[in-house]
């Protein structure tokens, strides 16, 4: 991390009570950022907050849900009320599901489309303007799988995937106005024991594979993309690998998901 790159600014990261955006608050805190934390769950936001405080932080908490766009209004405006102003706005609130599309209820396609997908865009119009006047940082927290569709996750990749669209199109509308837009591409990560994934139904179920990073890792590259102002970044080389493969021959990457799959190999559950 670049000494002082982070000193008073002020980041809202959305969905930050625990996991990949609670790590990275923590990490953005101790960079001296002034930091906005929102949730749904009140109770596990308030105790974040107060561990986030203890470190010395100036932080500043919001219940909310990121599918709602009053919500969304509010979560922003915090920043600006109690700081003064924005300078990076984490979209990283996010929900999994498991489960062949047919057997889907439409609450979970609902509730995954819309969180991790109406969630990035709520957020994003409230804060452009206030991103334009800082010429701060507008972050998208996607996954591999938003590159290239896998078997039994498909609201979830498709939202991901939209993320890269909804990113792309707007570095190049914000470009011109000193704002940068950038894009990180999460693999399979540490995850706090109260983390849930929809079953079809919509109950939640543990995740069921082995992380393959943790939480401070993809904190960290988070961080470097703020810094570097980069595009994107792509996690793990497999990642990497499957990125580019899947942009030049795209059959062979869906043959090659498809065979993992039907032998239950590793290289699948690494990309799922
Ligand atoms: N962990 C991985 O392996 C992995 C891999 C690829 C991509 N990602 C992406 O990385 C991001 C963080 O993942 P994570 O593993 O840290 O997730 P997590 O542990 O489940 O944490 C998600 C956070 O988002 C909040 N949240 C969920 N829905 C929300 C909503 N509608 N409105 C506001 N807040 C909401 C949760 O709190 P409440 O439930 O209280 O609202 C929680 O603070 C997500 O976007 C995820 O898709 C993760």
């Amino acid at each position: 991390m670049r000494k002082d790159y982070f000193k008073d600014q002020v980041a809202l990261i959305s969905g930050a009570s625990r996991g990949v955006g609670f790590a990275l608050a923590r990490k953005l805190v101790e960079a001296g950022a002034k930091v906005v934390i929102t949730a749904r769950t009140e109770k596990r936001l308030l105790d974040s907050e107060a561990k986030l405080k203890a470190l010395g932080g100036s932080v500043v908490s919001v219940v909310g849900d990121v599918s709602n766009w009053d919500d969304a209004q509010k979560m922003v405006q915090a920043a600006v009320d109690n700081f003064g102003r924005l300078d990076i706005l984490v979209n990283n609130a996010g929900i999994s599901m498991r489960g062949n599309f047919a057997d889907l209820s439409i609450e979970v396609i609902r509730q995954v489309a819309e969180t991790n997908l109406m969630g990035s865009i709520y957020l994003s119009r409230a804060a452009i303007p206030f991103l334009k006047s800082s010429k701060g940082h507008l972050v998208f927290i996607s996954s591999i799988v938003g590159l290239f569709g896998v078997p039994g996750s498909s609201i979830y990749c498709a939202s991901k995937g939209a993320l890269k669209g909804l990113c792309e199109s707007l570095r190049l509308e914000l470009h011109p106005l000193g704002v940068h837009v950038g894009i990180v591409y999460l693999g399979f990560t540490e995850h706090d024991p109260e983390k849930r994934i929809l079953r079809p139904d919509g109950t939640g179920s543990p995740p069921d594979r082995p992380a393959h990073h943790s939480q401070a890792y993809a904190a960290d590259l988070i961080i470097r993309l703020i810094e570097k102002r980069k595009a994107k970044v792509v996690m793990t080389p497999i990642g990497k690998i499957g990125a580019v493969v899947s942009r030049l021959f795209p059959g062979f990457v869906e043959r090659a998901v498809l065979f993992a799959q039907s032998r239950n190999l590793g290289i699948y559950q690494r990309f799922s």
